[in-house]
């Protein structure tokens, strides 16, 4: 299964957001990860659909979602509009996640579940087959620039063995060290944000992350 590469704008110049977002896709980007906080599901405030129908216009690469939001429900028609391809939101964060999942479908886009590191797996067992993506959060949401937690490479194992040829996607201290340990656990999307954008060469960033057998 190839790996597929999604920078997190949330550690772009957001001065400089249009030539931040085509400078990655320049360098080799699949997706665009965007995230989305409501100071409430997380400590931590930042964008919402207008942003993302900036964005929209200025690529065609698929924007990746992901709602940390208390009651997503709210939300999703909005981002949908605004151009999303993928949207993820919180296992957590709603009463009812399988209903969720197909008002998602309904707005023609992707539905994916994300899980907090102290979420089992377990969780969406009875949600699963309806899933386009499973996302394994590898630090606790919030906040880009954190440590990759070692334990989570298990649950990405016991996600890939529920999941068969579907998305699974981790998110949170992806870099260099951590990107072969992902994907030999069966991650196939690979968000990273502040290892690409602090990084001086986007391109080599990201090649790093594919290049995981070195
Ligand atoms: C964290 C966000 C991540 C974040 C990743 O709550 O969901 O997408 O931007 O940033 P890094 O790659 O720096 O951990
Ligand atoms: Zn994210």
């Amino acid at each position: 299964m190839s790996v597929r590469i999604a920078p997190s704008i949330l550690s772009a110049d957001f001065c400089r957001l249009g030539e931040e977002i085509n400078a990655v896709v320049e360098s080799g980007a699949d997706l665009i990860h965007f995230d989305v906080m409501d100071g409430q599901f997380v400590p931590n405030l930042t964008m919402g659909p207008p942003v993302l129908a900036s964005i929209r216009s200025v690529t065609e690469v698929p924007l990746d979602v992901h709602l940390m939001i208390d009651e997503p429900e709210r939300y999703v028609e909005d981002f949908a509009n605004a151009g999303a391809d993928i949207i993820s939101f919180h296992v957590e964060a709603t009463q009812h996640p399988h209903r969720l999942i197909h008002k998602i479908k309904d707005l023609g886009c992707q539905a994916g579940i994300a899980l907090n590191p102290s979420t089992s797996q377990d969780e969406i067992e009875y949600l699963v087959d309806e899933l386009d993506m499973v996302l394994v959060m590898t630090v606790n949401p919030g906040f880009s620039g954190q440590s990759f937690i070692p334990d989570m490479v298990e649950k990405i194992r016991n996600v890939r063995a529920m999941m068969g040829d579907r998305d699974v996607e981790v998110d949170g201290g992806i870099d260099n060290q951590t990107a072969h340990l992902v994907s030999e656990a069966g991650a196939n999307i690979l968000v990273s944000g502040s290892y690409i954008y602090g990084h001086t060469s986007y391109m080599e960033a990201i090649e790093s992350l594919r290049d995981y057998t070195v």
